[in-house]
């Protein structure tokens, strides 16, 4: 279960990005006063226009970003506080990540599983119930440097569940 509760997230800018942006104010609001819960089961979906906040929503109940006002809880823990324990509850899938074109696919479940100390048998088991449901199986061995756009987004993904996490954040997942 995810309770977002009147988040507000404001950027410092920086002399650049006010330039940038030709903005006169070295401040900007990025998600002002945002609630919404989400439900054990439920698929539920940001919408908005470009640069309406909904990454960085995300990001603040990734633990990446500390809101400027608000409550972020995750399976009952705040987002916040209990950072490392949240961390371990849920996965963020964003196209900023990057695998490594020189590991194989097998290689690299197991690289981001020891991440979650996770056991070789857990991984194993896991890997391979993943590879086959996005039919990755027959490319276990093959280096990513040799993967298709498509089939490297199948692998972010699973890679991205491989510790089973109880709550899927994804960015944009079909942007390939
Ligand atoms: N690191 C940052 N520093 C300053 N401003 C930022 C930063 N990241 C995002 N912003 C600004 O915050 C606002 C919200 O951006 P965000 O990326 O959250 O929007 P989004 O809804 O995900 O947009 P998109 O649909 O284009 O992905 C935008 O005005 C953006 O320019
Ligand atoms: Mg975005």
């Amino acid at each position: 279960m995810v309770e977002v509760k009147n988040l507000v997230k404001v950027y410092k800018l920086s002399l650049k990005q006010m330039k940038k942006e030709k903005l006169k104010e070295s401040t900007k609001v990025a998600v002002n006063g945002v609630s919404f819960t989400a439900n054990p089961g439920e698929i539920f979906g940001l919408l908005g226009p470009n640069g309406a906040g909904k990454t960085t929503t995300l990001r603040c109940m990734a633990t990446l970003l500390k809101p400027t006002q608000g409550q972020i809880q995750i399976s009952g823990l705040d987002v916040e506080k209990q950072s490392y324990e949240v961390r371990k509850k849920i996965c963020f899938l964003t196209n900023e990540l990057k695998l490594d074109t020189h590991f194989t696919a097998q290689y690299t479940m197991e690289y981001f599983g020891a991440f979650y100390g996770l056991e070789g048998t857990y991984i194993k088991n896991r890997t391979e119930m993943l590879f086959d449901r996005f039919g990755i199986s027959q490319f276990r061995d093959r280096k990513i440097g040799e993967f298709s756009t498509g089939m490297k987004q199948k692998l972010s993904i699973a890679v991205s569940l491989v510790h089973d996490p109880e709550v899927i954040i994804f960015d944009e997942p079909t942007n390939i």
